[in-house]
This record gives C-alpha cells, structure tokens and sequence, in this order.
C-alpha cells in the first residue's frame, strides 16, 4: 500500500527542562505521533502532564529536548532564524482557551493581524481577506467591533478567523471550548471541524472534554511522558487498551502562562515571519 507522507511525525520526542534549584522536570518522555492531512487527532491527560508542551512543539513554538520531528518530511531541527519562523506561519494556526486576541484592536484587525506578515497578494489584500475569514465564521456584521464587547462564543469565532487567514495546513487548538458553555463549545467544534475538512487541514485539539475528543479521527491520553492511544466506549469513558496507568502529575501544575499569539515573539525565537 502507498504510504501518505504524514504531514506532522514525531519520533521519541523529550522535553525536559532545567529548574532552578538543579533538578532536570522529564516533561515529555519519548512521544510517537504521525498525523496526516485533513486528520483530527485529540489529546486528553490531566492537568500538568505537558499537552500544552507537546502542542507548542508541534506548532514550532517550542523545541524537542532530544528526537526527531519530521514536518512533511523535513526534519524541523534543520530549520533555522526565518526559515522557522516562515514554516510556523505559513503552515500553522493556532487557537487558544482564552481566545489571546488583542485588546484594543477590532475583530478585523484581530484577524488581519497575521497577515501584515504575510508577502505578496495576501499582504495588499488582507483587510478583504480578514473580512472574508470573518464572514464565514459567522460575524460578518461585526467586523468594527472591539473583543471586550463580544461573547466567549464570539471572540472564539475571531480567534478561528484568525488562526485560519493565512491558510494553515494544521490546526493546533489548545482547550479551545475550555472557556465556553457546551452547547457555543459544540458550535465551535463543528466550526473547526468544517474549516479543517473544508482546507485539508490537519487538526490537533487538545481538551479534558470527552465528547469533543470523541469527534476526532483518533484519540491519545498523555501520561507519564508519552502519548498512549486510546479508544472511548459506549459510554464516552477512555480506557487505555495497553498498560498505562493514570499517572499522577510528576510534577506542580503549570503556572498560567500566556501562550505567544499566532505570530507574535515567541521565547526562542523572535524573528517576525519575513
Ligand atoms: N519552561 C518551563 N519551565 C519549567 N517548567 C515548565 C516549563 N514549561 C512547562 N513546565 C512545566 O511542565 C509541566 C507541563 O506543562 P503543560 O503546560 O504542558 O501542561 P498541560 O498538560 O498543558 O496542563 P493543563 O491541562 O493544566 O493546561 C507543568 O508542570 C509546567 O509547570
Ligand atoms: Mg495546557
């Protein structure tokens, strides 16, 4: 059978870190992941077990501590400065539990936002192009309003319009009903959905939601560093069909830590995507 190119792999990928009183935190422990276009893939595991880690890894925010991560084949490590930061724009979008958008600023240029990074037609046409992406998530009449004065549900669409502007080929959505009622949650899911099927887009939702991981292609559970597969039943309870213990934390949960916006500075490299 021809093997389809995934268009995200990872291969034994750690992330430790260095802490202050000397100790090494072993965040990721060796996490195998292949995701293919127009995939839905879910992450669930508790709290502080590193879905956000493993997310800002694959959205080229963050960087393996050791493994290899292939991203349509090329091996992310080799990329370097604005080569990085190109990829992480062109072929990423990222939504957030707290939407992360800019206050002071319009839904339109919220959502244009990314786009001044953008070269070509895209850059000269981009207030149509933010208009456009707003339209379809709905808020078409609400192009000239501040963030402040729109709901959850609706600053969540404009965060949606702005994380697919630039035509992402993955979707990485962090939580992204965590701060929403279920039925306006429900609602952005299909939208997500329906945008990652409309582009092909490969979409990575993390959530502690089982209904919403019940609506990916497949399902994993992140303990203990790595990343197990699961399978949900009748009832909507994941169970693991290898040997995973539910692993408690191995370490403090994280302190809430205000994710980069989809093309601001990110901590290891703050170049602009040229
Ligand atoms: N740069 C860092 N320095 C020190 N500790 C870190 C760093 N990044 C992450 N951590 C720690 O690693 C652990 C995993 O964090 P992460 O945010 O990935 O968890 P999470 O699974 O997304 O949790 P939640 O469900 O609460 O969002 C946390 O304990 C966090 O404090
Ligand atoms: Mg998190």
């Amino acid at each position: 059978m021809l093997r389809v190119t995934p268009l995200v792999e990872l291969h034994g990928v750690t992330r430790h870190v260095a802490l202050p009183n000397g100790t090494t935190l072993q965040i990721l422990r060796g996490v195998d992941l292949a995701v293919s276009p127009g995939e839905h893939v879910a992450i669930i595991g508790r709290s502080g077990t590193g879905k956000s880690t493993l997310l800002n890894i694959l959205g080229l925010l963050d960087s393996p501590t050791d493994g290899e991560y292939l991203l349509e084949g090329t091996p992310v490590g080799t990329l370097r400065g604005r080569a990085r930061a190109r990829r992480r724009g062109d072929d990423f979008g990222f939504v957030f539990q707290q939407f992360n958008l800019l206050a002071g600023r319009t839904a339109l240029e919220n959502v244009a936002a990314p786009l001044l990074y953008a070269r070509g037609k895209k850059f000269w046409t981009r207030t149509r192009a933010a208009a456009a992406m707003l339209d379809r998530v709905g808020l078409g009449d609400r192009l000239d309003t501040m963030p402040e004065k729109l709901s959850g549900g609706e600053q969540q669409r404009v965060a949606i319009a702005r994380a697919l502007v630039r035509g992402p080929r993955v979707i990485l959505a962090d939580e992204p009903t965590g701060a929403l009622d279920v039925d306006t949650g429900r609602a952005i899911m299909d939208l997500l959905d329906t945008a990652a099927t409309d582009t092909g887009a490969a979409l990575v939702t993390i959530t502690h939601d089982l209904a919403i991981a019940a609506r990916a292609d497949r399902q994993f559970r992140l303990a203990d560093g790595v990343l197990v597969p699961i399978t949900l039943d009748d009832a909507g309870e994941p169970y693991v069909p290898v040997m995973a213990p539910a692993v408690a934390p191995a370490v403090a949960p994280a302190p809430a830590v205000a994710p980069a916006p989809a093309d601001g500075p990110v901590p290891e490299d703050t170049e602009a995507v040229a």
